[in-house]
């Protein structure tokens, strides 16, 4: 078996998603989670973004968030690049680097881009990618890892990420409303944007992570943020996506007062969190322009040893690819 295919093996299917819907949804005690004609958080209404950079100036040690090694086994292409390929990645909320750290260690050659919307925690990032390869004896990261500050939820990425003509033709020539969102099942984003018609170039970046960040964005900037995604891209590029899944114990957790919306929580520190289900995700990234390759639940039965309880985790899984041909407007 080729690595890739054991690698394809590995989300976690520990119990049926579905069961657990059943279960949850036929339990009157957690009925507010899946109510959605109300929304009952009396929490006054914080600067998300301010919220995450309070976050990280009261988490300034960096420890909050371990490395994700397993994300080099959900997403073999991070591995695969043909030698001084230099693809490049852009991770999205890189927080304190979890994610860009273990794929920098692995894959010598990737250059990777890394944006927050806290200053401080890029700070922290750079710091901890830095002493991890002097540790390791590895050559510095310097020249592979970069960082730059942006809320990708309202400004969007610098221009130099792709090319500015793609990315002007794209932004003016989507019809699609970035506030066309509904509080049902998923988002209805009516019509797929498809990239016919745009005049494209080969610019931009291979690869976008978006690990556990989209989740921290407000529901009605989300189309934003992924047309953001797309536009960096390379025709064939691919967005890595995994974040909370709808049911998850996490989920579970938040008392009635925290919901601030369907599916969408608050926590007392103002940061938020959102639980994707499979379609509200699929509708997201279709209504960008993005063909699904993959998008599943990934659920872990994960056992607290001390205190000898199983927790149901729920993740999604997907994977998006921007269509690889673009078709050149011909001038007349
Ligand atoms: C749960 S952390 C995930 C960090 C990292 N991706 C990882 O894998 O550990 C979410 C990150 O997204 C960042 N974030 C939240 N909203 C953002 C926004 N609108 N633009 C950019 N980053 C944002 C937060 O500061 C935080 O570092």
């Amino acid at each position: 078996m080729s690595s890739e295919s054991k690698a394809a093996e590995y989300f976690c299917k520990d119990f049926e998603w579905e069961q657990l819907r059943s279960e949850i949804e036929s339990n009157p005690s957690l009925r507010h989670h899946f109510d959605s004609s109300s929304s009952s958080s009396t929490q006054s209404p914080q600067s998300d973004v301010q919220a995450w950079k309070q976050f990280h100036t009261r988490h300034s040690s960096g420890k909050f968030f371990k490395e994700r090694r397993y994300l080099l086994k959900e997403f073999p292409q991070l591995l695969s690049s043909p030698p001084n390929s230099n693809p490049k990645l852009l991770e999205v909320g890189c927080g304190n680097g979890s994610t860009v750290l273990p794929i920098l260690r692995e894959n010598k050659d990737v250059i990777v881009y890394a944006c927050d919307c806290s200053d401080e925690t890029l700070d922290r990032a750079k710091e901890i990618i830095n002493a991890n390869a002097n540790a390791n004896g590895v050559d510095s990261f310097k020249h592979r890892f970069h960082t730059f500050c942006c809320d990708v939820s309202t400004n969007g990425f610098p221009n130099w990420l792709a090319c500015n003509h793609c990315r002007d033709n794209f932004l003016q020539k989507k019809s699609c409303s970035l506030l066309d969102v509904k509080e049902d099942n998923g988002l209805n984003v009516k019509e797929p944007c498809s990239s016919e018609g745009l005049d494209c170039c080969v610019g931009g970046v291979d690869f976008v992570t978006l690990i556990f960040t989209l989740s921290a964005v407000p529901l009605e900037r989300m189309p934003r943020s992924i047309k953001e995604c797309f536009s960096v891209l390379k025709p064939g590029g691919m967005v890595l996506f995994r974040d909370y899944g709808l049911y998850d114990m996490t989920m579970l957790r938040f008392e009635p007062d925290k919901r601030v919306g369907f599916r969408e929580y608050i926590r007392s520190d103002g940061t938020r969190s959102y639980f994707f289900c499979l379609n509200t995700v699929r509708n997201l990234f279709l209504g960008a322009g993005f063909i699904e390759l993959e998008l599943d639940y990934c659920c872990v039965n994960s056992v607290n040893r001390k205190k000898g309880k199983s927790m149901q985790r729920v993740w999604v899984h997907g994977k998006f690819q921007k269509p690889a041909l673009c078709y050149r407007k011909v001038r007349r």
